[in-house]
């Protein structure tokens, strides 16, 4: 695991959306894998100005969202769907096809959960993981539990993951109550993780998921064992390490 300190949010940033650049620059039909939340949305504004200025091409390029709410049709505008559209892809040349998350709308959870995980196996798997952070050290939606679920799951939201997200809503009541979000074996079967983190808010769950033991309590504990996983982060979340 490499961990990169950066001065603040924007260095933080930078550094990752030229990360993503050069996998895009290095495998034009690469297959990202892409994160919502505050955190990367720096990131994507920095990739479309990579684009703006032709430094990088998003015609070949494949992406699988993390996660998605549960009932949320793709136009609602807190779904993760319209996150990703007004950030990123309206302002890129991907092509729509080549965009993938999962479907808020699918009733039927065994169904949504095959489909998204056949979804990323056809595409031969992601390439290029950029991961957040939850304060409860979640990744994707994968909560703090006594395992670690392998696969695309519906996962019932903790009430400080639904308070923390409730800054996107009217009010927490209006934050569903489910998610479907890739597991564990699907984030970490990616061949890169690019994980972005900053905020002295975020210092505790930097602390224990990157220095402190494997355990699905904190889920992004499991990436220490991962062999490619770039931590990005600014001094404040770095700011209970010692390294
Ligand atoms: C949500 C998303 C995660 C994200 C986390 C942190 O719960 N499902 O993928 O990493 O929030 O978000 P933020 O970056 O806003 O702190």
């Amino acid at each position: 695991m490499r961990i990169i300190k950066t001065k603040n949010y924007d260095e933080m940033s930078r550094y990752a959306a030229n990360i993503i650049a050069a996998e895009i620059i290095q495998k034009p039909n690469c297959v990202l894998g892409l994160a919502t939340g505050e955190t990367p949305e720096g990131i994507y504004k920095r990739l479309v100005q990579l684009f703006k200025q032709g430094d990088i091409d998003f015609s070949s390029v494949s992406t699988v969202n993390l996660d998605e709410y549960k009932g949320l049709e793709r136009t609602d505008s807190h779904s993760y769907y319209s996150y990703m559209h007004n950030r990123l892809f309206k302002h890129v040349n991907l092509n729509e096809k080549s965009i993938n998350i999962p479907d808020g709308t699918q009733r039927d959870v065994k169904k949504a959960c095959e489909e998204y995980d056949k979804c990323i196996q056809d595409l031969g798997g992601v390439d290029l993981q950029l991961l957040g952070l939850g304060h409860n050290g979640h990744i994707g939606f994968n909560e703090p539990s006594d395992r670690f679920i392998a696969k695309t799951h519906c996962v019932n939201l903790s009430s400080s993951t639904r308070e923390a997200n409730s800054r996107f809503f009217s009010s927490v009541h209006d934050v569903p109550m489910q998610a479907y979000t890739m597991g564990i074996l699907n984030i970490m079967k990616a061949k890169k993780i690019v994980v972005v983190v900053n905020g002295e808010n975020k210092a505790d769950a930097v602390r224990e998921s990157f220095f402190g033991s494997i355990t699905p309590k904190v889920q992004a504990s499991i990436l220490q064992v991962h062999p490619d996983v770039t931590v990005v982060a600014d001094e404040a979340a770095l700011s209970k390490c010692k390294f």
